[in-house]
């Protein structure tokens, strides 16, 4: 069997910096046209001048005879002004500004501890049609980490929408059913899902032995919520598309003390993704999802190339070179279902 599709992007990527990007620009490529390139280096991409140098390092890392499209975000620190969002609109390669709260995840030391302050930017965002994509969890030491999510969506998603409804939001790598339900009661919203949320429950990370390479943020949650989150993947509504948050952290940073949070899936996320809408017996919504709705919310052109995927098993690789060391591909060793033809 074979499926072909118009070529796909990821709306959501870690790409990282520096030597890495010889493996991770090519293992995006080879799948994906374009993909929106996460901001959270050391220091951030804040300004248009970083994000035009980080988008230039990351060109130099396409293999030739590939195409491949970097689509640029700012990171929203405490001093991203109005004229740099003014300024970052006037381009042709920033789409987005990310909202990383203080120390949610890797690399948010730079981020934002209220959004109080932030008003000016925010609106200029909204006046600019710059969208927000988010990450939507709070960081209070005592709210649970398996309800940071929702907690999030209560008290800081839902105010800042209701005070600024203009504002284009992307609820980024959603893990749970409170995120659904409310991405579907604001149809003006979009939501990135990730292939690792649609695979896995927590059960799959911490029962019968710690995984570290399923750990990521936000954390993986029960099964009912990753039961909603294929449910909205493959429901064909346009607000619900491909985002892979491919996160990769060298092998002795995951397995560690303290390991970092992060999958990656760059290599084989369409396929893993064919796999989820095919045993939901939707592979018919796998180019909406993957293809088509990314683009209509990004306000871009569909792709104009195709992509063919065969039911071939394929085995995993267990890791790929990274700089120095090498990073563990999610279900190394394992056979897939599908390739990419
Ligand atoms: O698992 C994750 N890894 N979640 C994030 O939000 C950040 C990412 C990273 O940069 O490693
Ligand atoms: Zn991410």
């Amino acid at each position: 069997m074979r499926l072909t599709l118009i070529q796909p992007d990821d709306w959501h990527l870690h790409l990282r910096d520096g030597s890495v990007l010889e493996t991770t620009v090519p293992d995006t490529a080879q799948s994906f046209a374009r993909a929106i390139v996460m901001p959270n280096l050391k220091p951030p991409v804040a300004s248009v001048e970083a994000a035009k140098a980080y988008r230039d390092r990351i060109l130099s890392a396409v293999p030739e005879g590939l195409h491949f499209e970097p689509l640029m975000t700012l990171y929203l620190t405490p001093d991203l002004s109005p004229q740099t969002i003014k300024a970052a609109s006037e381009t042709d390669f920033i789409h987005g500004v990310k909202l990383y709260p203080k120390g949610a995840t890797t690399n948010s030391d730079s981020g934002v501890k209220s959004l109080d302050g932030m008003m000016p930017t925010l609106e200029a965002m909204a006046q600019y049609g710059l969208p927000l994509l988010v990450h939507g969890e709070v960081t209070e030491r005592e709210i649970d980490i398996f309800d940071r999510e929702a907690v999030f969506i209560e008290t800081i998603l839902a105010p800042l929408m209701q005070r600024i409804p203009t504002l284009r939001v992307v609820l980024e790598h959603i893990t749970t059913k409170d995120s659904v339900d409310f991405v579907k009661a604001h149809p003006e919203m979009g939501a990135t899902i990730t292939a690792h949320h649609l695979i896995y429950d927590r059960n799959d990370m911490l029962a019968g032995g710690i995984r570290p390479h399923l750990y990521c943020l936000p954390i993986l949650k029960r099964s009912l919520h990753r039961d909603a989150l294929v449910e909205a993947a493959t429901s064909g509504l346009p607000q619900f598309f491909l985002g892979t948050d491919s996160a990769p952290h060298a092998v002795g940073d995951k397995e560690s003390d303290c390991g970092c949070a992060g999958c990656y899936t760059a290599p084989h996320a369409l396929e893993l993704y064919a796999e989820v809408f095919e045993a939901a017996g939707r592979l018919d919504r796998l180019e909406g999802f993957a293809s088509l709705f990314g683009p209509a919310f990004y306000r871009l052109p569909v792709n104009s190339g195709t992509i063919t995927l065969e039911k071939r098993p394929s085995v995993v690789p267990m890791s790929r070179p990274f700089g120095d060391t090498e990073v563990r591909l999610l279900r190394g060793g394992e056979t897939l279902t599908w390739s990419i033809a």
